[in-house]
């Protein structure tokens, strides 16, 4: 337990000022019609959307828009008006009542100890319990979901930036607070779409504390600043937090897509766990559901167009396992009759990872310059600043750790016996990883800056890959999860030229004057000690869980297709975070909603 306080802590951390903010009141808010009874469903509807969360609520929405088609969707957690949820406040982390209730199994390189696996479990999913950074990844990386669906994907930055545009309402930050902070958007990147009610915002404060934090940052070597994130650039730049403009509210998947939504082609039903897809041969016809202990009479629910699994990267693959589809041999030894043996669902799992490192001023602290244009503190919600660099900035011994990886057996650092279509798909993972390393505009190194030393620095990219499997034993139990953090020794060299980067920045001489001390673990700490250290220390997810059903052909150990149906199924798409190839170097909700709109263009397109 102690364990998980200072993890929590870190946690808290990474949201700054969050724990400290008290937004204005919100109060109760309206919503569309929500079931809780079996009974009130109706026999069949056009699409039937297994979980409520981030994707889910998305997709509902903009099928549900024209009244041409009814949906329902149906959500194991309940409909919580909290105002803790709008308000962005640090007990979304901790509070049983809000989050699933899953630790993953010891990880061996990581001094066996476990993780909390955090996500979201009310309507809205994890959207609910973010920390409401709102950024997106690089062109290259997103490129790399190209290269790795094969020719003719779409999904490279140009096929997905009209969706990112779509899926997400900017708001500039206001004129006295951009020019104080020299905080600048690129609006060929942002869409404002009236539409459009997920919001990217920023606050009306900043810390003036960040000035020189900044400047000491902008001229490390090779670091660029780009005018944000968004265009597709690695560098040192403002970002906005996902809040309603006017209210520094959460602007979340459920006040987006949901609340104050009143159609009656449109309906959500909670408390309820879908069981299993049902099939008639392998076009899935409808699914299997229940009341959360599985106490009442199983219900099922026909789709005449389409069911869309949106359950998150956690329960996807344990729903699709649980269906019959999924490694052979693992079904085989759940008791599950195999429908389609797909190896890849539950495989390629991938999170970020991070650490604290601890500093202090030994001698005084850098003057914080006078600000004129300053709002309220409590409109911030979170971090609005942050470094994300590339390997060739970070470190120069970046070609050393790059000729490591490539030089690498696909199947060195895999689970022993995983599937030839499992290595086939890592080594095409491995040929591109190798070349987005070289490349200062992946985001391998997210440093969010702080008013203070030290602080959080975060690896955007692993190369351990982990699994997130049914237990064959008592499958219809939490899943287990296994990130297989730091199994391959490349991520332990990534992490630990991240740590190093921090202590160079730390030994700017802007910051000469004011002693910086390393207090944890402490400049000594190098080499395999360093190493050492981070096995000891590090917390293997960011909570940006990725890729349990890939979108790469089934050869290459993928679970859906580039038009997200999941490969030999008619009827049956995958549509939310699992379905990534390959993280973005950034916080992944944003990807999410983008990756929900253009679902719905494909899904469309199909009737
Ligand atoms: C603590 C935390 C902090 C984060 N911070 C940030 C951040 O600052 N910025 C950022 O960009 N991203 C952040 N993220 C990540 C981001 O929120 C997620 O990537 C995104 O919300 C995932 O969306 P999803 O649709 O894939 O899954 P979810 O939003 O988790 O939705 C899945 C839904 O399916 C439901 N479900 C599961 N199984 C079943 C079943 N059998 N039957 C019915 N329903 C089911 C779940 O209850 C849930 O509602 C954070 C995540 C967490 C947890
Ligand atoms: C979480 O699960 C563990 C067992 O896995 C259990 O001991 C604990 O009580 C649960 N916590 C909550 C809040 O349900
Ligand atoms: C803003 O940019 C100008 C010019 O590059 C620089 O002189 C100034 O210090 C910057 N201000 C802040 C707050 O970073
Ligand atoms: C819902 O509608 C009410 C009344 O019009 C409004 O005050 C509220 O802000 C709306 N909520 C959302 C999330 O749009
Ligand atoms: C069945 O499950 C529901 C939802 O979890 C619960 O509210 C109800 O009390 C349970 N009924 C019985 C008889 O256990
Ligand atoms: C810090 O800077 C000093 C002086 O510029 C240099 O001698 C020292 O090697 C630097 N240390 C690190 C860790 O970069």
């Amino acid at each position: 337990m102690a364990v998980f306080l200072t993890r929590l802590a870190s946690i808290a951390a990474i949201s700054l000022t969050l724990l400290e903010s008290s937004l204005a009141r919100p109060t109760t808010l309206q919503y569309a019609k929500v079931l809780q009874r079996a009974e009130q469903v109706k026999e069949e509807y056009d699409y039937v959307i297994v979980g409520a969360g981030t994707a889910g609520l998305t997709v509902a929405d903009r099928l549900s828009e024209d009244g041409k088609y009814s949906v329902l969707v149906i959500e194991y957690c309940h409909l919580i008006s909290d105002e803790v949820i709008l308000a962005g406040g640090g007990r979304s982390f901790s509070d049983p009542g809000i989050r699933y209730n899953i630790t993953s199994i010891p990880q061996e390189d990581m001094a066996n100890r476990r993780q909390q696996v955090l996500i979201g479990c009310c309507v809205g999913g994890s959207s609910a319990i973010n920390g409401m950074v709102m950024v997106r990844g690089t062109a290259i990386e997103y490129d790399g979901w190209a290269e790795l669906g094969g020719p003719g994907s779409t999904w490279n930055w140009d096929g997905i930036l009209p969706y990112f545009k779509k899926a997400i309402h900017f708001n500039p930050p206001n004129e006295d607070l951009a020019e104080a902070f020299n905080i600048t958007w690129d609006p060929n990147a942002w869409g404002q779409e009236a539409k459009t009610h997920i919001h990217a915002s920023f606050p009306t404060y900043q810390n003036p504390a960040l000035i020189p934090m900044y400047k000491a940052m902008s001229k490390m070597p090779g670091m660029v600043i780009p005018k944000d994130g968004a265009g597709g650039k690695s560098g040192l730049f403002w970002f906005p937090t996902s809040m309603d403009p006017v209210k520094f509210w959460r602007s979340y998947s459920r006040t987006g897509h949901y609340d104050n939504i009143t159609r009656d082609n449109y309906e959500v039903i909670t408390l309820h766990k879908v069981q299993k897809i049902l099939f008639d041969g392998t076009t899935a016809t409808g699914v299997q559901f229940a009341t959360r202990d599985g106490n009442s009479t199983v219900q099922t629910v026909k789709a005449r167009k389409e069911v869309i699994i949106s359950a998150g990267t956690v329960h996807t693959p344990q729903i699709l396992q649980l269906s019959g589809i999924g490694p052979k041999a693992l079904l085989d030894e759940a008791n599950i009759p195999v429908l389609l043996n797909i190896p890849g669902v539950g495989q390629n799992f991938q999170d970020h990872a991070y650490l604290s490192v601890g500093y202090s001023w030994s001698n005084g602290t850098p003057p914080v310059p006078v600000v004129e244009a300053n709002g309220d503190r409590s409109t911030v919600a979170g971090p609005n600043l942050g470094a994300w660099i590339g390997l060739p900035v970070i470190t120069p011994e970046w070609e050393d750790i790059v000729s490591r990886y490539e030089a690498q057996d696909p199947a060195q650092f895999l689970p022993a016996n995983s599937d030839p279509t499992i290595v086939a798909g890592y080594a095409a993972f491995q040929k591109l990883h190798v070349k987005l390393l070289r490349d200062r505009d992946t985001n391998l190194l997210w440093y969010p800056l702080q008013g203070m030393p030290g602080g959080i620095v975060m690896s955007m990219h692993v190369v351990s890959h982990g699994t997130i499997n049914i237990d064959p034993a008592n499958p219809n139990a939490e899943p287990i999860v296994d990130y297989r953090a730091l199994s391959n020794p490349v991520d332990l060299d990534i992490m630990a030229a991240n740590i190093e980067f921090m202590r160079k920045y730390m030994n700017s001489s802007d910051f000469a004057p004011y002693g910086p001390r390393e207090t944890f673990p402490g400049t000594s700490v190098t080499g395999e000690a360093l190493r050492e250290w981070i096995r000891q220390n590090l917390i293997p997810t960011n909570f940006h869980p990725i890729a349990t059903a890939a979108k790469k052909p089934l050869e290459m150990g993928g679970v859906v297709g580039e038009d997200l149906r999941v490969h030999g199924t008619e009827r049956l798409s995958v549509v939310d975070g699992s379905i990534m190839p390959l993280l973005p170097g950034a916080n992944t909700q944003s990807t999410v909603y983008m990756l929900a709109e253009k679902a719905v263009d494909l899904i469309k397109a199909r009737q």
